[in-house]
């Protein structure tokens, strides 16, 4: 029917936002740069990633096939926040990123619709393989392809990545469902919507179950002062209170640009279930947030999750057929539930951590985003309780 939606023009696949088995090499026009970012993490452990990045050729962003760009985004823009952020320990980042990274990460970019900057798409969604390749995409079959981290707190950086990327392979189930119940509210057809709650309800509980792995082997200690450093942005960052400037980067001017860092704000998995499910998120500042985190995201996925709120909300259509109230709210809890456990990390790794440094570059009130996101969070699970029907 005309009023569905077609996931693949989105970029969706059968593992949600993930690509089925991401690129694991670029072409043989682009070894150097597989080259030298395989370095990475020594290099920053070191303390040599500048030179090393400068030594990158200047590749034309343009000659870059459409199957290639995302890896090859990936790759410029760890090499950029490696080379700005290698001096944040001793709170010297650089200013500035070279322009044989800048020119081709900003192209690139364009034609990706997102920011110059790493973000959640180059961490997770396009940072895995899988260990046997009948296996399926969790935890312990997969693994990341490119780190900062290379000492101790590798093992930690790992997991950390793993974990979301397990998770948002469970989106594969989760997404068409919650559509598919969306498209039953457009049909006026209660038995329809009930199946996609069916097929919703386990996936939710799926990616509880992985959430609820990250202390496995992701400590919140080793997280904080370890793989958490690479994945910060430069706006309201203490130490680039002027951004970052772009060299060579002609749309820029010489400017610093302030962009956010790296943060699972820039999945559009659980915001698109929320508001499928009729979720009602009254506006703060963490909305605000969450709202400029879109565009970081890909394109097809900013697209979906506004065509998704655009449509017919599920709860007030269970709200007039009682028999879908059951499994409704189960869907409900089980989001509730996964919020409440990330909330409990957001304490743990992060607000916690920084508590018992008594610092303020990485405060414990103001999130990524400069936004006090322990409230703000509390703010989302509440009202996400508050769709429950009585
Ligand atoms: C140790 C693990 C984690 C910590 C410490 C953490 C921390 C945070 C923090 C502080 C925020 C507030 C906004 C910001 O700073 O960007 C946030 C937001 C968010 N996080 Fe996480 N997070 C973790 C794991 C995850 C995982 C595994 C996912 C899902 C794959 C996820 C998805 C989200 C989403 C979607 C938001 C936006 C708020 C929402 O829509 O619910 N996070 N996280």
């Amino acid at each position: 029917m005309s009023h569905r939606l077609d996931l693949s023009g989105f970029g969706i696949t059968e593992l949600g936002v993930l690509p089925v088995d991401p690129l694991q090499r670029l072409s043989r026009d682009f070894e150097q740069l597989e080259i030298i970012l395989d370095t990475l993490p020594t290099h920053l452990m070191n303390h040599t990633w500048g030179p090393a990045c400068e030594a990158i050729p200047q590749y034309d962003a343009d000659k870059v096939t459409y199957r290639e760009l995302p890896r090859f985004h990936q790759k410029l823009a760890y090499a950029a926040s490696g080379f700005v952020l290698e001096g944040s320990r001793e709170g010297k980042p650089r200013p500035y990123i070279p322009a044989n990274i800048a020119i081709p990460l900003k192209r690139s970019s364009d034609l990706l619709g997102r920011m110059p900057i790493l973000s959640y798409d180059d961490y997770a969604p396009q940072n895995y393989r899988r260990v046997s390749k009948d296996g399926p995409v969790a935890l312990g079959n997969i693994e990341v392809m490119q780190h900062f981290c290379a000492g101790a707190d590798r093992r930690d950086e790992r997991w950390f990545i793993l974990d979301h990327i397990e998770i948002e392979a469970h989106g594969g189930k989760a997404i068409p469902a919650v559509v598919g119940a969306q498209d039953a509210v457009l049909d006026n057809d209660p038995h329809l919507c009930e199946q996609g709650l069916t097929k919703l309800h386990p996936a939710l509980v799926e990616m509880k179950r992985v959430l609820k792995r990250m202390p496995d082997e992701c400590d919140p200690h080793a997280f904080f002062d370890g793989a958490r450093l690479w994945i910060w942005g430069w706006k309201n960052n203490p130490f680039l209170p002027e951004g970052v400037v772009y060299q060579g980067v002609e749309a820029y001017g010489g400017i610093g640009q302030h962009l956010h860092g790296e943060t699972g704000s820039q999945s559009p998995t659980i915001p698109m279930i929320r508001a499928a499910l009729g979720v009602v998120h009254v506006k703060t500042e963490l909305t605000e947030y969450l709202e400029e985190m879109r565009k970081y995201m890909p394109r097809g996925h900013r697209r979906l999750l506004y065509a998704i709120e655009a449509r017919p909300k599920i709860r007030p259509f269970v709200m007039r057929h009682a028999y879908l109230k059951d499994v409704y709210n189960a869907c409900v809890t089980e989001a509730h539930e996964f919020l409440w456990i990330h909330y409990g990390y957001a304490a743990e790794y992060i607000q916690k951590q920084a508590t018992i440094r008594g610092t303020t570059a990485n405060s414990n009130q103001v999130g990524t985003g400069g936004t006090p996101f322990m409230k703000y969070l509390k703010q989302l699970m509440d009202e996400t309780l508050a769709a429950r029907i009585d």
